[in-house]
């Protein structure tokens, strides 16, 4: 028989898809489903957007284009950083790219060689250390607690170096599952800690914009050798358009390119004339936000009732990170039982850390509000019954 590789086989899969799939199941079975499960936006792309693709559709020809994007994206991207953070990017270092997951092998493949280790906080997006281990490159866990919401700390950095140098380290400030920020003052200590140790620090921004209390750090501020990854998925509400975007520092553009053209040509050209509309969306983009913040505040309210009380401050994004330790130590066969007996489908935390997972669970609120608001009585009902 020929091979299939052993690096592929080593890829879990991303338990959130089969929580989906358990999910659709019950839907196809016509049984109620409340679907808290995956992290996209229920809305669709903004409408400005809508009509440039319509138009474009009817008008160009939507052949391939710069490997690094269109002129139009990479210079309203650049536009943004000066407007949202102050930040003077030049366009040249703007590269478009299919979603901030083509952003991540780019970055990754630009930045680190086979069997170098790279830094990441558990719990975490569990993309990020299966890219790095399908690449070859080492995935350092760093076990964060709750005290630090979360997110990665000095102290946990001089302990992974303990077993060899670190040549980089992913922050993702709000984070996927937890929703938590890195302060101002933690994003500069950990932006400083990465220039004394040359760690490349790569900052997943992909939930900027969808902040409650206060705005988020752009990386780039603090280290001018940062790689940072955005997306058009979150914030603009275009999952399925593939389009996401990094701001890489001068010594990774080129290599970039290079790789960007052998490995993907281009970004999908419909979608770039899209997201050109879309940077000018912000008023119907604030609108989304705006409910997120409502469904943020209605489950704060509601799942303590239910015996989910002990949740990760929800700086930002739309997640919620809960402590389920009272209730069971085996949060996938938990999560099961609960999409069963009240059609809520919310995801397990071993995605998110393989080691302490089967503790947590995370609930998406990016759906409708009133979802969350039969989810929560749904859930309610079930532990009181
Ligand atoms: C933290 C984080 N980064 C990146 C992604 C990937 O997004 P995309 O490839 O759609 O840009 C996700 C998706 O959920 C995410 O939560």
């Amino acid at each position: 028989m020929p091979k299939v590789s052993q690096r592929a086989q080593d890829i879990p899969p991303f338990f959130v898809m089969e929580v989906m799939r358990a999910a659709n199941e019950r839907e196809v079975a016509q049984q109620a489903v409340y679907h808290m499960e995956v992290g996209q936006p229920g809305t669709s792309a903004p409408e400005g957007a809508l009509r440039a693709a319509e138009e474009a559709l009817r008008n160009e020809r939507l052949g391939y284009t710069d490997a690094l994007g269109i002129p139009d994206i990479r210079q309203g991207i650049a536009n943004r950083y000066r407007e949202i953070y102050g930040l003077a990017v030049a366009p040249e270092r703007i590269v478009v790219t299919t979603g901030s997951s083509a952003g991540f092998v780019l970055a990754f493949l630009a930045a680190f060689d086979p069997g170098d280790r790279v830094a990441l906080a558990a719990p975490g997006y569990p993309c990020y250390r299966n890219i790095l281990s399908a690449l070859g490159i080492e995935p350092v866990l760093l076990p964060a607690e709750l005290s630090d919401r979360f997110q990665p700390t000095e102290a946990l950095l001089d302990k992974a170096r303990e077993s060899g140098p670190l040549a980089g380290l992913i922050v993702a400030s709000p984070s996927n599952p937890t929703g938590t920020m890195l302060g101002t003052q933690a994003m500069k200590d950990l932006a400083a800690y990465c220039a004394k140790h040359d760690t490349r620090l790569i900052s997943d921004e992909i939930y900027h914009g969808i902040t409650y209390e206060s705005d988020a750090d752009c990386a780039l501020a603090f280290n001018p050798d940062a790689v940072i990854i955005n997306s058009f998925s979150k914030y603009f509400s275009m999952t399925g358009w593939r389009l996401g975007w990094m701001v890489m520092p001068d010594d990774l553009v080129r290599v970039t390119e290079s790789l960007s053209q052998n490995l993907y040509i281009s970004p999908p050209t419909l979608s770039q004339i899209a997201g050109v509309a879309a940077l000018d969306c912000a008023e119907e983009l604030d609108r989304n936000v705006a409910q997120y913040a409502r469904n943020r505040e209605l489950l704060l309210e509601a799942l303590p009732n239910a015996g989910f009380d002990s949740i990760a401050p929800a700086d930002g994004a739309f997640y919620l990170y809960a402590d389920v330790s009272h209730m069971t130590n085996d949060s996938d066969a938990f999560c099961r039982t609960i999409l069963a007996k009240t059609g809520v489908a919310i995801t397990p935390g071993i995605d998110f850390d393989p080691d302490r997972g089967n503790r947590f669970v995370r609930f998406s609120f990016a759906g409708p509000t009133e979802t969350m608001a039969a989810a929560a009585q749904a859930q309610r009902d079930w532990r009181e019954g």
